[in-house]
């Protein structure tokens, strides 16, 4: 197989410091890996840990334990206990992350969100921002809105202009924290063939999807997540 990412053993806790130190298995030893153009579809209920997960990928969170190794410039890097320059440099060139909000920088305006990951890579601005109007409009962002910052938008506003971002380049492996959730029906099908687009292309993604239409429109396989099949919320009492 064409892997992009192989996961190994992988676990998360989290300490509550200011609840007597209960600490929470969140994750615990999870094996999967993804190829290119395949879609795996984390499933659970709230509080599975799917969002953790996706964190802890992209380096948020330090894991417990375990190995997360990405295909990156056509080496295999290892970033659990990698260095931060390390994780920054995969960021920029292979792991892109749509998370479920919106960060938004005040006074910088929408245009300039949205093409700041492709001229990170050192697109020209005329590139990048031809890139970026497309989307802006293929996601129906009004072009009166285009120059103005995102922070007054509305919650569905913000999250097109996420999505906006994360598709802005290929990305070699993609991580989706439910990119269609607060979408109306027009907006969700051009996320789904945004995605598609991006299989074509030969991204992996490991994406969560609210909506169960959206989740078999994009799913090539599900990892389930529930504490049966995983034996997550193991909690555990500490000193
Ligand atoms: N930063 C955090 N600190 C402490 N506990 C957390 C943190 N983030 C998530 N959790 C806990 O981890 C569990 C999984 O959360 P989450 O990954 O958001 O679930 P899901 O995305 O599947 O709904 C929940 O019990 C949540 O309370
Ligand atoms: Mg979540």
């Amino acid at each position: 197989m064409n892997n992009l990412i192989e996961v190994s053993g992988l676990s998360k806790t989290f300490t509550l410091h200011q609840q007597h130190g209960v600490v929470l298995n969140v994750l615990s030893d999870l094996n999967f890996s993804v190829s290119a153009g395949e879609c795996l579809v984390l499933h659970g209920q709230s509080g599975a840990g799917k969002s953790t997960l996706l964190r802890t990928l992209y380096g948020n969170y330090l894991a417990a334990g375990g190995s997360i190794r990405i295909l990156h410039n056509g080496q295999w890097v290892e970033l659990v206990d990698a260095e931060p320059r390390q994780v920054l440099e995969v960021r920029r060139q292979t792991l892109g992350y749509v998370s479920q909000f919106l960060r938004v920088i005040p006074r910088v305006s929408t245009l300039d969100v949205v093409m700041e990951p492709a001229l990170a890579r050192g697109w020209t601005k005329e590139a990048a921002e031809e890139r970026a109007k497309s989307l802006l409009s293929r996601l129906n962002i009004p072009q009166a809105l285009w120059q103005l910052a995102p922070g007054t938008f509305s919650g569905g506003e913000q999250q097109r202009v996420n999505i906006a971002r994360g598709f802005m380049v290929n990305w070699p492996l993609m991580l989706l924290d439910e990119p269609t959730a607060s979408l109306d029906d027009v907006n969700r099908q051009v996320v789904l063939e945004l995605i598609a687009e991006a299989k074509a292309a030969g991204s992996a993604l490991i994406g969560i999807f609210h909506d169960r239409t959206a989740r078999e429109a994009v799913a090539d396989r599900y990892l389930d997540m529930t504490p049966e099949h995983s034996k997550q919320q193991e909690y555990v009492y500490a000193g």
